[in-house]
């Protein structure tokens, strides 16, 4: 049997609490026995050279995306290749195991395919890769947003660009254009952290779906800001 990861992308506008998110389901998953690896998508990029611009004026870096698709497919693969030799090494050992002690083989054996890879996927370019099972939208008042762009220092132009982003959910309609149907949103303005790993755990689960199009941030037009 050959091991595949499920790869779930967490994406969303600078700020909305990606890293905060991806990095504690991860750890959630650990404790409930998945086989969870985290990926920066932002450090895969600077990593592997893929910045081709940089905009001084608003401090915003343009990222050779066709590149960073082809960099994270082949990142995904060689782990799936290490899983895979790593379980059929474990076949082998537990056969040699199998002559003293079948009954433990046989356990030892499904416990170790029947493990879920799940690769948790964090950055705002996450939902242009191709190889996503999952895109989760993180969303957050703008508002809430605007306060914490402020904290981080960002300059104007850049707090009104990453506000508009959010108010018009372009990740969202961005992964949605590629991924369609495996795209969720979730509104976190009025979620606690545990709140939304329990959301998030449901839907790698398959035991929620929530499409986008249901969050709606336009007032924060109408209330005079631009
Ligand atoms: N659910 C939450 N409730 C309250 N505050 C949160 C929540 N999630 C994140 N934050 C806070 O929001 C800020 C931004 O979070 P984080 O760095 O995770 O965002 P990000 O989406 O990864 O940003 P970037 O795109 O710049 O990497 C942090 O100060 C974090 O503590
Ligand atoms: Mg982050």
């Amino acid at each position: 049997m050959s091991l595949n990861y499920k790869v779930i992308c967490i994406t969303g506008t600078p700020g909305v609490g990606k890293t905060t998110t991806a990095k504690m389901l991860h750890k959630k998953l650990l404790k409930k026995g998945h086989e969870s690896k985290i990926f920066s998508i932002n450090e895969i990029a600077i990593n592997n050279d893929l910045i081709i611009k940089y905009d001084e004026e608003k401090d915003f870096k343009i990222v050779d995306v066709e590149k960073l698709d082809k960099k994270f497919s082949e990142l995904i693969h060689a782990e799936e290749n290490n899983k895979n030799d790593l379980n059929s090494k474990n076949n082998l050992g537990n056969n040699n195991l199998s002559y003293t002690n079948n009954l433990n083989y046989t356990n030892n054996n499904l416990k170790f395919d029947n493990k879920e890879l799940i690769a948790i996927v964090d950055g705002h370019l996450s939902h242009l890769c191709s190889r996503c099972d999952k895109t989760i939208v993180l969303r957050v008042n703008p508002d809430i947003l605007k306060k914490r762009l402020i904290k981080r220092n960002y300059s104007k132009i850049k707090i009104k660009d990453n506000l508009e982003s959010e108010v018009l959910a372009i990740c969202s309609y961005e992964a949605n254009e590629i991924h369609e149907n495996k795209v969720n949103e979730i509104d976190t303005s009025d979620l606690s952290i545990y709140q939304i790993l329990h959301i998030c755990m449901d839907i790698i689960q398959d035991k929620n779906h929530l499409p986008i199009g249901k969050i709606d941030f336009m007032d924060y037009f109408l209330k005079g800001n631009e």
